[in-house]
Parts: C-alpha cells; sequence; structure tokens
C-alpha cells in the first residue's frame, strides 16, 4: 500500500480546500483528479461531460487511479466526487492510501454551490433537490470506501485539518 492520503466525498465539501491546506501543513504536493484529466485532455470536466459524456469520463477517473498508483507516494490526493462510485476504483483507492471522507449535508453544498457553474451534475432546475437525491445515493459508497470519516459541516478548516492530522498521522 502506498502512503498517500486521498480525500473523497460530495461536490462542495472542501476536497480541494482542505487537500491544499493538508498539502502546506505536511509538506506534501497535492494532486486533483479532476485536474489531472483536465490538463491530458485539455478540456474542462464541463466539456468532457458534454462531448463525450459522463460514462467516458468515469473511465479517465480509473485511469487516473492507476497511472497514480505508479506515480504517486506520500502525496494528498483529491478525489473527484463521483469517483468512488466504480466498484473497481474501491481496490485501486485502497492501493493508494489512507482514505478520508470529508461528510457534508446537502444544505452546506448547496450553499457552497448555488452559483457555480463547473458541476455539470448539478446545472438542473432543482439543484438542491439533485444534491439530496445524490447524496443519499452517495453515502453508503462514500462511507464503505472510507478509513475516516470526518464531518466537516459548521467546521472551520482547522477543526477538519486536526481531527484528520489527529486521527491519520
Ligand atoms: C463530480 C464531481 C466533480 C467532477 C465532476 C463530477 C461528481 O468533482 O469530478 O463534475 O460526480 O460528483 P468535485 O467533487 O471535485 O467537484
Amino acid at each position: 500500500m502506498k502512503d498517500n492520503i486521498i480525500l473523497i466525498g460530495f461536490m462542495g465539501s472542501g476536497k480541494t480546500s482542505v487537500g491544499i491546506k493538508l498539502s502546506y501543513r505536511l509538506k506534501r504536493t497535492m494532486i486533483d483528479t479532476d485536474k489531472w484529466i483536465e490538463q491530458k485532455q485539455k478540456m474542462t470536466v464541463s466539456e468532457i461531460f458534454a462531448s463525450l459524456g459522463e460514462e467516458e469520463f468515469r473511465r479517465m477517473e480509473t485511469q487516473c487511479l492507476k497511472k497514480l498508483l505508479d506515480l504517486a507516494d506520500g502525496q494528498i490526493i483529491s478525489a473527484g466526487g463521483g469517483l468512488p462510485l466504480r466498484e473497481e476504483n474501491h481496490q485501486l483507492l485502497r492501493q493508494l492510501g489512507k482514505v478520508v471522507y470529508l461528510k457534508a449535508d446537502p444544505e452546506t453544498v448547496y450553499e457552497r454551490l448555488k452559483s457555480d457553474s463547473t458541476r455539470p451534475l448539478l446545472q438542473v432546475a432543482d439543484p438542491k433537490e439533485r444534491i439530496k437525491t445524490l447524496l443519499f445515493q452517495r453515502e453508503p459508497v462514500y462511507e464503505a470506501c472510507a478509513d475516516m470519516i470526518v464531518d466537516v459541516s459548521g467546521k472551520s478548516f482547522d477543526e477538519i485539518l486536526d481531527s484528520i492530522l489527529i486521527n491519520i498521522m
């Protein structure tokens, strides 16, 4: 098993922000799976969803994890919110290191993302309802994947960081 810390959780749960802070605190570099895919494809996630479809994006996520298994060790990895949904990714995530689930409630997610246009899955008439439905479906998957669960709703970054560091190091 590699020694990475992998952050999973719903869109807007703070994976990127927490990941950046963790990387400073632990002096580790950070990799974001969405950014990795965007750089490789030279397209944004929204463009990939629109032109190639979600299924193709999911294949790219698995490809990214396989690549990271070759390349990444001692790093912080922020995983796209839907990445844990593919069964075959669970094993890959486990091999990559310790998996931390940043658990956010639907209201927190909605407040953070209500003006965001970069998440194709939330560009619907009723994003609040969509968030609730997706979170309800995904929560058991995130929990099954995680070595550690951190409740992030109503917590400061410092509190979140401290919980992770106390439990994982
Ligand atoms: C998705 C989450 C996004 C991105 C894509 C799909 C999802 O990543 O991968 O829009 O299915 O939850 P973030 O969780 O970093 O926003």
